[in-house]
Protein backbone atom coordinates (compact mmCIF):
# COMPACT_ATOMS: atom_id res chain seq x y z
CA UNK A 1 0.00 0.00 0.00
CA UNK A 2 1.24 3.62 -1.10
CA UNK A 3 2.67 5.36 1.86
CA UNK A 4 0.87 8.63 2.52
CA UNK A 5 -2.27 6.12 2.65
CA UNK A 6 -0.71 3.81 5.47
CA UNK A 7 0.41 7.33 6.90
CA UNK A 8 -3.73 8.70 6.54
CA UNK A 9 -5.03 5.06 8.00
CA UNK A 10 -2.52 5.94 11.32
CA UNK A 11 -4.60 9.22 12.21
CA UNK A 12 -7.97 7.29 11.81
CA UNK A 13 -9.16 6.73 15.53
CA UNK A 14 -10.59 3.84 17.30
CA UNK A 15 -10.99 2.25 20.53
CA UNK A 16 -9.04 -0.50 21.37
CA UNK A 17 -11.30 -3.71 23.15
CA UNK A 18 -10.29 -7.30 24.29
CA UNK A 19 -12.53 -9.84 22.44
CA UNK A 20 -13.32 -12.91 24.40
CA UNK A 21 -14.48 -15.84 23.04
CA UNK A 22 -15.04 -19.68 23.28
CA UNK A 23 -15.93 -23.05 22.54
CA UNK A 24 -16.81 -25.76 24.70
CA UNK A 25 -13.56 -25.59 27.31
CA UNK A 26 -11.85 -23.70 25.29
CA UNK A 27 -11.48 -19.50 26.13
CA UNK A 28 -9.43 -16.80 24.21
CA UNK A 29 -8.74 -13.18 23.83
CA UNK A 30 -7.58 -10.94 21.60
CA UNK A 31 -7.07 -7.28 21.25
CA UNK A 32 -9.37 -5.77 18.44
CA UNK A 33 -9.65 -2.16 17.47
CA UNK A 34 -11.91 -2.96 14.13
CA UNK A 35 -15.18 -2.70 16.23
CA UNK A 36 -18.12 -0.56 16.04
CA UNK A 37 -22.02 -0.31 16.80
CA UNK A 38 -24.01 -0.30 14.24
CA UNK A 39 -27.41 -0.54 14.94
CA UNK A 40 -29.31 1.17 18.14
CA UNK A 41 -32.22 -0.99 17.73
CA UNK A 42 -31.71 -3.97 17.69
CA UNK A 43 -28.79 -2.75 19.49
CA UNK A 44 -25.82 -4.16 16.78
CA UNK A 45 -22.15 -3.96 17.21
CA UNK A 46 -19.76 -5.38 14.50
CA UNK A 47 -16.19 -6.66 14.74
CA UNK A 48 -13.42 -7.69 12.08
CA UNK A 49 -11.69 -10.60 12.61
CA UNK A 50 -9.00 -11.70 10.64
CA UNK A 51 -9.00 -15.16 9.42
CA UNK A 52 -6.33 -16.39 10.87
CA UNK A 53 -7.02 -15.33 14.38
CA UNK A 54 -7.94 -18.63 16.71
CA UNK A 55 -10.75 -15.98 17.99
CA UNK A 56 -11.97 -16.79 14.92
CA UNK A 57 -12.44 -20.40 14.14
CA UNK A 58 -13.92 -19.92 17.90
CA UNK A 59 -16.68 -17.02 17.22
CA UNK A 60 -17.60 -19.73 14.04
CA UNK A 61 -17.96 -23.03 16.38
CA UNK A 62 -19.84 -20.68 19.36
CA UNK A 63 -21.69 -17.98 17.27
CA UNK A 64 -20.98 -15.56 20.39
CA UNK A 65 -18.25 -13.41 21.56
CA UNK A 66 -17.38 -10.42 24.38
CA UNK A 67 -16.36 -7.33 24.02
CA UNK A 68 -14.08 -5.34 27.08
CA UNK A 69 -13.71 -2.21 27.33
CA UNK A 70 -10.45 -1.53 29.59
CA UNK A 71 -9.35 1.26 31.10
CA UNK A 72 -6.29 3.56 29.72
CA UNK A 73 -4.40 2.67 32.50
CA UNK A 74 -4.70 -1.34 31.77
CA UNK A 75 -1.90 -0.88 29.42
CA UNK A 76 -1.01 -4.97 30.20
CA UNK A 77 -3.76 -5.93 28.97
CA UNK A 78 -2.43 -5.44 25.75
CA UNK A 79 0.59 -7.52 26.28
CA UNK A 80 -1.53 -10.59 27.31
CA UNK A 81 -4.15 -10.40 24.64
CA UNK A 82 -2.11 -9.04 21.52
CA UNK A 83 -0.36 -12.79 20.77
CA UNK A 84 -1.13 -15.81 19.93
CA UNK A 85 -0.82 -18.11 22.85
CA UNK A 86 -4.30 -18.83 24.66
CA UNK A 87 -2.74 -20.43 27.47
CA UNK A 88 -1.18 -17.80 28.68
CA UNK A 89 -3.71 -15.15 28.47
CA UNK A 90 -6.01 -15.90 31.08
CA UNK A 91 -3.49 -16.86 33.80
CA UNK A 92 -3.57 -14.74 36.98
CA UNK A 93 -6.85 -12.58 35.62
CA UNK A 94 -10.12 -13.04 36.86
CA UNK A 95 -12.76 -14.00 34.84
CA UNK A 96 -16.01 -15.49 34.82
CA UNK A 97 -18.74 -17.22 31.89
CA UNK A 98 -21.10 -14.49 30.71
CA UNK A 99 -24.80 -15.54 29.98
CA UNK A 100 -22.83 -16.52 26.14
CA UNK A 101 -20.61 -18.59 27.80
CA UNK A 102 -18.02 -16.35 26.55
CA UNK A 103 -15.19 -15.20 29.27
CA UNK A 104 -15.91 -12.07 31.14
CA UNK A 105 -12.67 -10.28 32.78
CA UNK A 106 -13.52 -8.96 35.87
CA UNK A 107 -11.20 -6.09 35.61
CA UNK A 108 -12.80 -3.93 33.22
CA UNK A 109 -14.47 -0.86 32.51
CA UNK A 110 -17.46 -2.98 30.74
CA UNK A 111 -18.29 -5.73 28.36
CA UNK A 112 -21.05 -6.40 25.96
CA UNK A 113 -21.83 -9.68 25.01
CA UNK A 114 -23.24 -10.79 21.66
CA UNK A 115 -24.94 -13.07 19.59
CA UNK A 116 -23.55 -13.39 16.08
CA UNK A 117 -26.83 -12.09 13.60
CA UNK A 118 -24.56 -12.22 10.37
CA UNK A 119 -20.93 -12.70 8.35
CA UNK A 120 -19.51 -10.78 5.82
CA UNK A 121 -16.21 -11.71 4.42
CA UNK A 122 -16.02 -8.46 2.00
CA UNK A 123 -12.14 -7.93 2.20
CA UNK A 124 -9.90 -9.65 4.45
CA UNK A 125 -11.94 -9.07 7.82
CA UNK A 126 -15.07 -11.12 8.31
CA UNK A 127 -17.29 -8.76 9.92
CA UNK A 128 -19.18 -10.54 12.76
CA UNK A 129 -22.17 -8.62 13.23
CA UNK A 130 -23.21 -9.11 17.02
CA UNK A 131 -26.63 -8.50 18.97
CA UNK A 132 -26.18 -7.50 22.25
CA UNK A 133 -27.54 -9.68 24.72
CA UNK A 134 -25.60 -8.57 28.01
CA UNK A 135 -23.95 -5.71 29.25
CA UNK A 136 -22.70 -3.97 32.13
CA UNK A 137 -20.49 -0.76 33.52
CA UNK A 138 -18.22 -1.26 36.41
CA UNK A 139 -16.55 1.76 36.21
CA UNK A 140 -15.81 5.29 35.15
CA UNK A 141 -12.38 6.68 33.92
CA UNK A 142 -10.97 7.06 30.30
CA UNK A 143 -11.05 4.01 27.74
CA UNK A 144 -7.58 2.62 26.09
CA UNK A 145 -8.14 3.88 22.35
CA UNK A 146 -5.72 4.22 19.41
CA UNK A 147 -4.48 7.70 20.89
CA UNK A 148 -3.01 5.86 23.65
CA UNK A 149 -0.90 3.14 21.33
CA UNK A 150 2.19 3.79 19.73
CA UNK A 151 1.81 1.69 16.62
CA UNK A 152 -1.11 1.14 13.80
CA UNK A 153 -3.39 -1.98 13.47
CA UNK A 154 -3.45 -2.28 9.71
CA UNK A 155 -5.26 -5.28 9.48
CA UNK A 156 -2.60 -6.59 6.96
CA UNK A 157 -2.40 -10.55 7.89
C1 LIG B 1 -3.92 -2.37 18.61
C2 LIG B 1 -4.28 -3.69 17.99
C3 LIG B 1 -5.51 -3.81 17.35
C4 LIG B 1 -5.88 -5.02 16.74
N1 LIG B 1 -7.09 -5.11 16.13
C5 LIG B 1 -7.45 -6.27 15.52
C6 LIG B 1 -8.72 -6.38 14.86
O1 LIG B 1 -9.57 -5.47 14.90
N2 LIG B 1 -9.00 -7.54 14.22
C7 LIG B 1 -8.11 -8.59 14.17
O2 LIG B 1 -8.39 -9.63 13.54
N3 LIG B 1 -6.89 -8.51 14.80
C8 LIG B 1 -6.56 -7.39 15.49
N4 LIG B 1 -5.36 -7.31 16.15
C9 LIG B 1 -4.44 -8.48 16.12
C10 LIG B 1 -4.79 -9.55 17.15
O3 LIG B 1 -5.00 -8.99 18.44
C11 LIG B 1 -3.64 -10.58 17.23
O4 LIG B 1 -3.42 -11.14 15.95
C12 LIG B 1 -3.90 -11.69 18.23
O5 LIG B 1 -2.69 -12.41 18.40
C13 LIG B 1 -4.99 -12.64 17.80
O6 LIG B 1 -5.11 -13.62 18.79
P1 LIG B 1 -5.69 -15.07 18.50
O7 LIG B 1 -5.01 -15.61 17.27
O8 LIG B 1 -5.37 -15.83 19.75
O9 LIG B 1 -7.17 -14.91 18.29
C14 LIG B 1 -4.99 -6.12 16.78
C15 LIG B 1 -3.76 -6.01 17.45
C16 LIG B 1 -3.41 -4.81 18.05
C17 LIG B 1 -2.10 -4.72 18.78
Amino acid sequence: MQEDWIKTLGKMTYGIYVLTSYHKEAVNGMIASWVSQISYDPLLIMAAVHPNRYSHQLIEKSGCFALHVIDRQQMEFLARFKGPDPKSKFSSVQWARGKTGCPILSECMAYLECNVIARYTPGNHTLFLGEVVGAQSFSDGTPFASLDYKGVYLGEK
